[in-house]
């Protein structure tokens, strides 16, 4: 068979032993795996992570999985937007090879009792305020990674904490799988693209596109050689007098290994990172200070 990749319907599989049987189809033929795993409500910020798979292997495999463990009591897994005819519609345009579309028993079986934990990246930024995510994530993503086996795995930037904490749980467990980084796409006005989005009313929507603004004037501020301190002092004031009633928090860290800078100029590779409310929807956004190689 040719392994040229020839624009075909993408093939559905709903158990992992059927997916096993693709892959190990694919390995047979000597071809690599790229990996994104999606919750689906797909938007161009996840076909982004398939046209990168599709840059970097021969086949790309999609999940899509609605994973309870990573939403808290009262948080939205109920009305989760889920659409699955059109995420499969979406994921065959962008020439996605293979979508897996996991029932709950595929991923925890009844029994299951174990949760992955990466203790620091699971703690601060998105951790404080939901301490239960990060287990969930890690969890999930391992059996998924598992359960697939590819060769690399694709995970947007936007959320930064989820994509490092990752590529440390790989490095921890020797998973060998290459975790790559997908840069944020936004709207016109710089609105991070999410699934949650959705949720904004007008009014709102005209609000969220203030956050990226923000964070990219304080961007410009650290460039320009102001300190840390007074940066995130003026840009909380940006955020309350741009409608940000309720902020999460804004910090700006390090890259690598997500530790806090409270003072002082900008690091070489510092983020500034930020999570607010707009009503009832939690924004996250993040961006670098300096252009990284
Ligand atoms: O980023 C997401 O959509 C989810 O956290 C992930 C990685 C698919 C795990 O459920």
């Amino acid at each position: 068979m040719s392994t040229a990749k020839a624009a075909q319907a993408i093939g559905v599989v709903h158990t992992k032993q059927a997916l096993r049987a693709r892959i190990d189809a694919w390995r047979s033929e000597g071809l690599t795996i790229a990996f994104a795993p999606t919750m689906g409500a797909l938007h161009k910020g996840h076909l982004s992570l398939i046209k990168q798979g599709r840059a970097l292997a021969d086949r790309t495999v999609a999940s899509i999985f609605v994973n309870p463990t990573q939403f808290a009591p009262g948080e939205d897994l109920e009305t989760y937007p889920r659409d699955e005819r059109r995420d499969l519609d979406l994921l065959e345009a962008e020439g996605c090879d293979l979508a897996y579309l996991p029932s709950a028993d595929q991923i925890y079986p009844e029994g299951f009792q174990t949760r992955i934990s990466v203790e620091d990246f699971s703690k601060g930024l998105c951790g404080a305020s939901r301490p239960h995510f990060f287990g969930g994530v890690a969890t999930v993503v391992c059996k998924l990674l598992h359960q697939c086996r590819p060769d690399i795995a694709v995970f947007g930037e936007k959320d930064f904490q989820q994509l490092r904490l990752i590529d440390r749980m790989v490095r921890d467990l020797d998973m060998d799988i290459d975790i790559v980084g997908a840069p944020i796409v936004r709207e016109p006005d710089g609105l991070a693209m999410s699934s949650r989005n959705a949720y904004l009313s007008a009014a709102e929507r005209a609000v969220a596109g203030g956050l990226n603004v923000v964070i990219a004037e304080m961007a410009a501020a650290l460039r320009a050689g102001e300190n840390v301190e007074d940066v995130v002092e003026s840009g909380r004031r940006s955020l309350s007098e741009n409608g940000f009633e309720a902020l999460d928090y804004l910090e700006v860290r390090r890259a690598d290994d997500l530790s806090l800078t409270e003072a002082g100029p900008a690091p070489a590779d510092a983020r500034i990172f930020a999570a607010a409310m707009v009503g009832k929807t939690r924004l996250i956004d993040n961006c670098a200070v300096f252009e990284q190689p």
